[in-house]
């Protein structure tokens, strides 16, 4: 060997690592899933198209889902420097009890689409982090199992059922199972015009065709998992009639169970009906937020279901400073919709909101990877809040304020 060769080898070991073998599929794959973009890709890969296409897809032209993220490109940082920030707490107070930070899961009806443990799934990986699960009226889980799986805070969401009976029945079971708070939908009058479901003529649960059948085959993890999950239902009413046995498109689903004549009266109501506290979901305007603070709930949820309903809604984050501004502290307000990043949290913060809520960020990583997909979602977001409060010189959720950001 001459001294160049002698060189190249040395060169080559100073460089050069093989990394152990990670034999663990799932481990692999979540290894390589750097943003929530990436959870979906996978995601997209595994499910079939109809239920990926359920979970990502928005109403009509989706103008709206695109801004919901795309308005926090429009939120800039001024970052302070050399301030001491190797202590970060995240930790915030939502609906006066402490949670480790200002994140929660929002509800997803269906959830035993994206993997057969369905709502049981999320809910643990909630708990795991003390972060507050926000469990669907249209659960494939009952509201029992899930509070039997998963000890962690939980609140129940709320859908008005034409039969005020069966409302005031789960009101009482959320209860007893220790839900901490419910979530009033209010974008749901009718359901919104989802026109990739149109495309594929999707129904919950998925409908068996010849299609269906390909796409099966396609994705054969999916379709064992599913098949080996039982029969899927909206738990909740199992054993009524529409209770999710017979497959049903959800726009009729949704037109012949819910009334379409929910009113601010009906606020009243549910407050005769549950003495803890009550989050509006839905709420898409500053006058409404003042109603709502008038009608005395304790949480404004600023969302428009993912751009499900009305396309051409605003975007909760461009909602978040007037509403805050408006409501002050009669009311917390969250942010439901586009989070797809910890520096996101931040930015809401620094505008006013008292945390925020993501639902596809968590369906991604349940479809890619089961349960521990979810918990990969979270720590994604927590590492992500530390990471930008450190970058940008905060050292407690109390210490953001509006001189955090600028609009561009
Ligand atoms: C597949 C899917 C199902 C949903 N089901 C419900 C539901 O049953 N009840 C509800 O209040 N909101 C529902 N939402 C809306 C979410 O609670 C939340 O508002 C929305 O997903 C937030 O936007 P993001 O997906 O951009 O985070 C659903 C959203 C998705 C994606």
């Amino acid at each position: 060997m001459n001294f160049s060769e002698a060189k190249m080898i040395e060169t080559f070991r100073s460089v050069v690592r093989f990394k152990s073998i990670e034999t663990d599929s799932v481990t692999r794959r979540l290894d390589r899933a750097a943003d929530i973009e990436d959870l979906r890709k996978i995601a997209k890969r595994r499910l079939p198209r109809g239920v990926f296409d359920y979970i990502d897809g928005a109403a009509e032209d989706e103008v709206t889902m695109a801004r919901n993220s795309g308005d926090f490109d429009r939120i800039e940082f001024k970052p302070r420097i050399l301030r001491d920030v190797s202590n970060i707490d995240l930790s915030a107070t939502v609906l006066g009890k402490k949670i480790p930070m200002p994140l929660l899961l929002s509800p997803t009806g269906f959830t035993r689409i994206a993997d057969s443990q369905g709502e049981l799934a999320v809910a643990r990986a909630a708990g795991r982090a003390g972060i507050p699960y926000g469990l669907s009226t249209l659960s494939t889980r009952s509201i029992e199992d899930v509070a039997d799986a998963a000890p962690g805070p939980k609140w129940f969401q709320v859908y008005t059922w034409k039969d005020r009976g069966l409302v005031s029945e789960m009101l009482q079971r959320a209860r007893e199972a220790d839900y901490e708070a419910i979530l009033l939908t209010v974008d749901t009058a009718v359901l919104g015009r989802r026109e990739r479901d149109v495309r594929r003529g999707y129904t919950l649960p998925p409908k068996i065709g010849l299609d269906t059948i390909i796409d099966g085959v396609i994705h054969p993890a999916w379709t064992l998992d599913f098949l080996r999950g039982g029969a899927i239902t909206f738990s909740n009413v199992a054993g009524r009639d529409g209770d999710g046995t017979s497959a049903v498109s959800l726009s009729d689903y949704i037109g012949t169970q819910f009334t379409q004549a929910l009113s601010w009266e009906d606020v009243e109501w549910l407050r005769s009906q549950w003495d803890r506290p009550i989050v509006l979901k839905g709420v898409q305007t500053v006058a409404d937020a003042k109603q709502a603070v008038a009608v005395g709930v304790e949480g404004i949820a600023l969302s428009n279901h993912g751009g499900r309903q009305l396309d051409g809604a605003p975007s909760p984050i461009s909602l978040v400073e007037p509403v805050a501004q408006e409501v002050q502290d009669q009311a917390d307000v969250i942010c439901d919709g586009g989070v797809r990043r910890g520096s996101d949290i931040l930015k809401a913060v620094a505008l006013g909101a008292t945390a925020v809520s993501i639902g596809r960020p968590y369906l991604y990583g349940l479809g890619a990877a089961g349960e521990r997909g979810v918990d990969h979602v979270i720590e994604f977001f927590r590492s992500g809040l530390e990471r930008s409060m450190a970058l940008s010189g905060v050292r407690t959720i109390d210490e953001v304020n509006r001189d955090l950001v600028s609009l561009r």
